[in-house]
């Protein structure tokens, strides 16, 4: 039997692997490239996945205004395709939810096909984002995809909730 696969709130201990996995991806195109120190920086917004203490995926989530924009998501190439991703995405939109977000907002440049078969809808730039240009690195040539977040469940709380709406830092 395969080991459970946990999603929590990533540590500090977490930036070397979240680095090197990153690192690989953005070697491809596949994300934009952030220094070890700049992931740091950014940690309270990270969730990490993690199976029998490896670090096997993670996602960045940053509030702006009435979305969620998911950002650095990868997942270990070995475990590509087994529903890690999909399972961080939940998390991400229960997340958006405890947050009172209407929705999930994703930049991409090679893997829209993943957020299409996953909900979201491709969006123009002006498709009633709060302010879209903040959601795209310029020049990257990235298209913008959406999918609503789940409606808001009063009184419903969890940790990963609450550690990632406490004032995490803008990107
Ligand atoms: C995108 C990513 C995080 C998805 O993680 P994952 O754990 O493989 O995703 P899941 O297992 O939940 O989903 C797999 C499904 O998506 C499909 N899929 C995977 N990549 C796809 C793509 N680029 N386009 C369309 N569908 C894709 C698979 O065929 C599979 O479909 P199925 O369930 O019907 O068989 C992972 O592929 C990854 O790390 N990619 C490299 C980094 C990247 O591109 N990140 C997004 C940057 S915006």
């Amino acid at each position: 039997m395969r080991d459970a696969v946990v999603v929590r709130p990533a540590r500090p201990e977490d930036v070397p692997a979240i680095a090197g996995l990153s690192a690989a991806f953005a070697a491809e195109d596949l994300l934009v490239a952030r220094t070890p120190d700049q992931l740091r920086d950014l940690l309270r917004e990270f969730l990490a996945a993690t199976s029998a203490g490896r670090l096997v995926g993670c996602v960045g989530l940053s509030q702006r205004e009435h979305e969620v924009l998911l950002y650095n998501f990868c997942v270990v190439p070995d475990l590509h395709g087994l529903g890690i991703g999909g399972l961080l995405l939940d998390h991400a939109a229960a997340v958006a939810s405890v947050l009172g977000c209407r929705s999930l907002v994703a930049a991409s440049k090679h893997t829209g096909g993943w957020f299409l078969r996953h909900g979201f809808t491709e969006i123009g730039p002006r498709h009633g984002l709060s302010d879209p240009a903040a959601l795209l690195v310029p020049g990257r040539g990235s298209r913008l995809y959406r999918r609503p977040a789940p409606g808001r469940r009063p009184g419903h709380h969890h940790s990963v909730f609450t550690t990632i709406a406490q004032g995490a830092p803008k990107q």
